[in-house]
């Protein structure tokens, strides 16, 4: 049965699936909503402290062009994924995708949605969608020249062209990569070191860069300035100032 599993790890790790292998992960709406509802119980647990999106094989290779083929514009607006991808991105603990094998169309932008990308070494990523005589929908035109700028931006998503893994580390579209039986691995041991961190300064450091990169410069160093000293209240901030002078791991509180 297809499906999205959502898995608890140690530290605060979770850790979202797809597993719909015989279609390559290619998401429709019920898969869909099922995210959904797995950002419901993510958003309620007090323990996350990073997410991570990892399916065997192949990230996701788009939307189900089988389940689309027939909409008209209503229909496909009813079908279209970006409620669920900016509940996705504004999540307030860090996410990082782990792509393995095919992140196509609306699959690379389910992972455009994430804070950090890593990436096999034989992974396919692009935008294929003006092959099927549409743009990407879910976010790629708006995320994806914000990530990689608006030239990269236009070279992948006007031809069409999936790039490797390598070429997508140069455009900055990935984070990093390694090789393919790593990709989890890798992105647990980075999920590890977050989760090891400050939570509240974690988390208020991802609310700034978001907010930040929407704002002026000097609005968001003033944005900047007001979080970092609020930082000073919290329980956190002493215990990680006075584990580091007693030459101690400190033990945070997220508070
Ligand atoms: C529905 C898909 C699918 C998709 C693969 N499959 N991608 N079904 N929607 N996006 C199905 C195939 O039909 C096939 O089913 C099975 O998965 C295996 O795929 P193959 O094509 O046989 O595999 P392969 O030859 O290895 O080719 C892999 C591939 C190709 C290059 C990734 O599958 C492909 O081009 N897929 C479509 C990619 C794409 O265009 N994505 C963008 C979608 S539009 P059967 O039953 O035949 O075995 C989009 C818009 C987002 O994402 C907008 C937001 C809503």
């Amino acid at each position: 049965m297809a499906g999205v599993r959502l898995t608890k790890k140690d530290d605060g790790i979770l850790v979202l699936s797809i597993d719909r292998p015989e279609a390559l992960n290619a998401l429709n709406r019920g898969i869909v909503d099922e995210i959904d509802e797995k950002i419901d119980e993510i958003e309620k647990d007090s323990g996350a402290r990073c997410l991570i999106l990892h399916s065997d094989k192949n990230f996701a290779a788009g939307a189900d062009i089988k389940a689309m083929a027939e909409c008209d514009e209503e229909g496909a607006k009813a079908f279209a994924f970006s409620p669920t991808y900016n509940r996705l991105a504004a999540l307030r603990i860090p996410t990082v995708s782990a792509i393995e094998g095919y992140a196509l169309g609306g699959g690379m932008e389910l992972a455009l949605a994430t804070d950090i990308r890593i990436a096999g070494e034989g992974a396919k990523m692009g935008f294929p969608e003006v092959s099927l005589g549409i743009f990407p929908g879910a976010g790629g035109t708006i995320r994806a020249p914000r990530l990689i700028g608006a030239a990269f931006a236009k070279e992948l998503i006007f031809s069409g062209e999936a790039v490797t893994a390598e070429r997508a580390l140069q455009m900055g579209l990935v984070n990093r990569v390694v090789p393919d039986d790593r990709v989890f691995a890798e992105a647990y041991r980075l999920a590890g070191k977050i989760a090891r961190r400050g939570p509240v300064a974690v988390r208020r450091a991802k609310e700034v860069i978001d907010r930040g990169t929407a704002m002026n410069v000097e609005s968001g160093i003033e944005l900047e300035a007001a979080e970092w000293a609020k930082l000073f209240n919290t329980r956190d901030q002493k215990e990680g100032m006075q584990a580091f002078i007693a030459k101690r791991k400190p033990e945070f509180e997220n508070r």
